[in-house]
């Protein structure tokens, strides 16, 4: 139960951090798998494990062009839609590029997927789509106003997936993601992510920056929850479990503050000049909301989902990674 396998699978922005571990979960349970991914943040060494296994094919076309994504669901089952562009500062900086992948190229995919007779579509929905909403914890049915352009193109990809699955009877899943965090997250950029962000200043024998006290807090949520969540929504076979969205997280929340200790904490293993560094303080960052903490009882009860690793469970599985990969 929950597992995909023997199925055509189409993973959109399969270079990526979340779609590369999807890809090699669904690469080792007798899959065929395509990636659809223009390389605009994620990596083909992220798929090098698997570009030479005959189960696995890359169409390298973005999802803002109609024919590619009618080329890329050909043939396919299911639908895994990853492609996006992340981040909240990107999007404040060029809200139309943002849109036009986000909500056009969702848009492109649904049309491909209805066209191609694809049985279901699960899609990377966000947290941020709860917006100004201050109730902890987060419930899938009440959300706030959006604090970002890119919230707006999250919460637009619910909207049109509500309406295409009452006008064309699709079968589709949003999954709103809080914090992932893992193997693969890219370090890199001005829209890099807290985790990797933390870690390789750490690495570095750099004080990490944290934006504010240290007091705003997160329900960070491990890759292999995220990778779980997406097979259990793909397969759930009950008609009240899909056309619906549900939050993927673990249900607890870390602050800032005690993320970095943990991390301090790990890498000090590795390397004990860490454990003198401390962090940063600055001011706060605009659009930053205080605090994000998910209920997951709507996902456990419809969709059987329990999350495998907690915060710390996930922090200790990724740290060889990091420690391999980001100094
Ligand atoms: N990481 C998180 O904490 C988080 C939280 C909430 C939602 N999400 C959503 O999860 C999904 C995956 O995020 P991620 O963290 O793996 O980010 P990522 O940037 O690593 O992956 C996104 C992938 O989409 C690809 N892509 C971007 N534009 C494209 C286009 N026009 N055509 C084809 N491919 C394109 C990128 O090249 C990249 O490989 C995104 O939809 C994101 O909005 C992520």
């Amino acid at each position: 139960m929950g597992i995909i396998s023997n199925k055509a699978v189409l993973v959109t922005g399969g270079a990526g951090f979340i779609g590369s571990n999807i890809i090699d979960k669904l690469l080792g349970q007798n899959n065929r798998v395509v990636c659809l991914d223009n390389f605009a943040t994620g990596k083909r060494e992220n798929l090098a494990a698997q570009l030479n296994n005959p189960d696995f094919s890359l169409i390298e076309g973005d999802i803002r062009d109609l024919a590619t994504c009618r080329r890329a669901t050909e043939g396919i089952d299911i639908v895994l839609h990853q492609a996006a562009l992340g981040s909240v500062p990107r999007s404040i900086n060029d809200p139309l590029t943002s849109n036009e992948v986000n909500v056009n190229g969702f848009l492109n995919m649904l049309v491909a997927a209805r066209d191609a007779g694809v049985k279901r579509l699960v899609y990377a929905a966000s947290s941020s789509t709860y917006g100004d909403s201050t109730e902890l914890p987060k419930v899938e049915e009440r959300i706030g106003q959006p604090l970002s352009p890119y919230a707006v193109t999250k919460y637009v990809n619910e909207l049109y997936a509500s309406v295409f699955a009452r006008t064309y009877k699709m079968e589709l899943v949003g999954l709103r993601y809080f914090n992932v965090f893992g193997p693969r997250q890219d370090p890199n950029g001005a829209y890099a992510a807290v985790i990797p962000l933390f870690v390789k200043a750490l690495i570095a024998h750099e004080r990490p920056r944290i934006n504010g006290d240290g007091s705003f807090s997160r329900d960070f949520t491990y890759v292999a929850n995220v990778v779980q969540a997406n097979e259990r929504a793909a397969t759930i076979d009950r008609a009240d479990a899909v056309n619906t969205v549900y939050n993927v997280a673990c249900g607890e929340r870390s602050t800032l503050n005690e993320l970095f200790g943990h991390l301090r904490t790990l890498l000090s293993a590795f390397d004990p000049e860490i454990a003198r560094l401390e962090p940063d303080y600055g001011p706060e960052r605009l659009g930053d909301v205080p605090h994000s903490l998910a209920s997951i009882d709507k996902i456990k009860s419809l969709l059987g989902y329990a999350p495998t690793h907690y915060f710390q469970d996930g922090l200790k599985s990724a740290i060889a990674w990091y420690w391999n990969n980001l100094k």
